[in-house]
């Protein structure tokens, strides 16, 4: 497995791998890897002949400082990680490499970037369409591999490469989560041993909900679900929201032909979570 900070040789690697005749895969990541990021790397080897990783911890999607200065950063770790796998390059560029120059760039997604996340995180999604747009057009893969569990995300992404008319297939790929349901998160580490316990609430909230869904309405669903977590005192709900999963409007009815996930932020502790799950 090679391990490459520079554009320059970079390319120089993709093009002779492409003059081969190889399909290149590529995982954006920034780190702190667990099991979810190894299940990507794993979609992308059996999809792709080329597999490629990157490490960056992308200052400019970090809304909150504090977030950005206690990210977990463990490369020798996520080197010995990647090394048991098929990954065969691992891209891990400084942040004068990326951003010689401050990123202008105002992307706009619409309704996809106003709600949920894009709420309460402001500039946040701006930062992901930057630093991925810059690696899809240094690594020009011809497919790229992201996480539901980041399902706002995807969209966008999905969003990104249509309005830049990129010829790279992003492909969804599951949620991994932890025995007790907790969806993994590289902020998971952060949590004390009391929070872990307690964060597992999450995703029995989500998935008692998918039961209760059509015997009460979206609305009381959602009153429900937000009121249940907050009864645990480790968790405070800052959104639970049923969106389509296009156009991320709300859904209003069960009976609305759409596909419906139900997307949920909590704050546990210093920790903010995300997890989702998807409605029948
Ligand atoms: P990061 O949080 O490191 O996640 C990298 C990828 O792993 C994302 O596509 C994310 O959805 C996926 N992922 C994280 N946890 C997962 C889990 N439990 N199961 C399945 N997939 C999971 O997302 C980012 O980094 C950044 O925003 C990035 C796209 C790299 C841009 O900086």
């Amino acid at each position: 497995m090679l391990v490459v900070k520079e554009i320059t040789e970079l390319q120089a690697i993709i093009d002779q791998e492409k003059k081969e005749g190889k399909t290149i895969g590529f995982v954006p990541t920034m780190g702190a890897l667990h099991n979810g990021h190894i299940s990507l790397v794993e979609t992308a080897t059996q999809q792709s002949n080329y597999v490629i990783v990157s490490i960056f911890v992308n200052p400019t999607q970090f809304n909150d400082k504090k977030d950005l200065i206690n990210y977990p950063r463990t490369l020798e770790r996520d080197l010995k990680l990647l090394d048991k796998t098929s990954c065969n390059l691992v891209f891990s560029p400084d942040t004068d490499t990326m951003y010689p120059e401050e990123d202008k760039r105002q992307f706009n997604f619409g309704q996809l970037e106003k709600v949920m996340e894009g709420q309460f995180r402001p500039g946040h999604f701006n930062g992901v369409a930057q630093v991925v747009s810059k690696f899809f057009e240094i690594v020009k893969p011809d497919k790229a591999f992201f996480g539901f569990k980041d399902f706002q995300q995807l969209v966008i992404i999905k969003a990104l490469v249509k309005q830049l008319n990129l010829p790279i297939e992003i492909v969804p790929c599951p949620i991994v989560r932890e025995n007790d349901g907790l969806a993994m998160s590289s902020r998971n580490q952060r949590l004390t041993e009391e929070q872990r316990h307690n964060a597992s609430h999450i995703y029995k909230t989500l998935c008692e909900a998918r039961n209760k869904a059509h015997t009460m309405s979206v609305k009381e669903l959602k009153q429900w679900v937000a009121e249940t977590i907050n009864q645990n005192e480790f968790l405070e709900t800052e959104y639970f929201e049923i969106s389509d999963d296009e156009q991320l409007n709300p859904i209003k009815d069960w009976n609305s032909p759409l596909n419906k996930v139900g997307c949920i932020a909590v704050q546990c502790g210093e920790v903010r979570l995300i997890d989702n799950i998807v409605f029948e």
